[in-house]
């Protein structure tokens, strides 16, 4: 008796969930808008530091452009705030300050020259990919909730993520890693 009773219990909570999942969805949608803009304003603050650690020319100067190209997409994300009639205040993004945390102490870790641009181009390249995970979810969430125009804005965002991650990858195809591989037998 008492079991059939905690079974209607579920099954009236479950109706209950079900009737609100489109306004869930969009307040999922809003809070991981935050995350990310938390996450894009601690990468302005951290980008600067990466550029100055880096010895290929190349690297910095691909890490400085990313910088403004990175103040470009918080506009944007206020920009798409402002539609929304929503406030633009972050939400502490756990995973970027890891991320950044992690590019820090590589940095920390290595000397100067081939091997700490190869550690700041592995973390950088981890933090493009998580940038790349959150704008396409962002924007497939913007689709099904009908903001075509907000879509757009984090489709932007997103393919300008995806650039900086092949540029990434470029670097570490060209003699950076190479040099770093080198520098390791020398010492053999
Ligand atoms: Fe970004
Ligand atoms: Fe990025």
């Amino acid at each position: 008796m008492k079991k059939t009773d905690t079974q209607d219990g579920r099954a009236a909570r479950k109706v209950t969930a079900k009737s609100s999942a489109a306004e869930g969805l969009r307040e999922l949608f809003v809070d991981e808008l935050k995350d990310i803009v938390y996450a894009e304003r601690a990468l302005l603050k951290a980008l600067p530091k990466m550029a100055k650690n880096a010895s290929e020319p190349k690297l910095a100067a691909a890490i400085e452009e990313h910088v403004a190209v990175t103040e470009g997409q918080v506009q944007r994300l206020e920009q798409i705030f402002e539609i929304l009639g929503e406030s633009n205040r972050g939400k502490k993004c756990d995973a970027m300050e890891g991320l950044i945390k992690e590019g820090e102490s590589i940095m920390e870790e290595t000397e100067e020259g081939p091997v700490r641009d190869a550690g700041i181009i592995s973390a950088s390249q981890k933090i493009e990919h998580y940038e790349i995970a959150s704008y396409g979810t962002l924007a497939a969430f913007a689709r099904t909730l009908g903001e075509d125009e907000i879509a757009s804005l984090l489709e932007a965002t997103l393919a300008e993520e995806k650039e900086a991650d092949s540029i990434l990858t470029e670097s570490a195809y060209n003699s950076i890693n190479f040099e770093a591989a080198d520098e390791d037998q020398d010492q053999e």
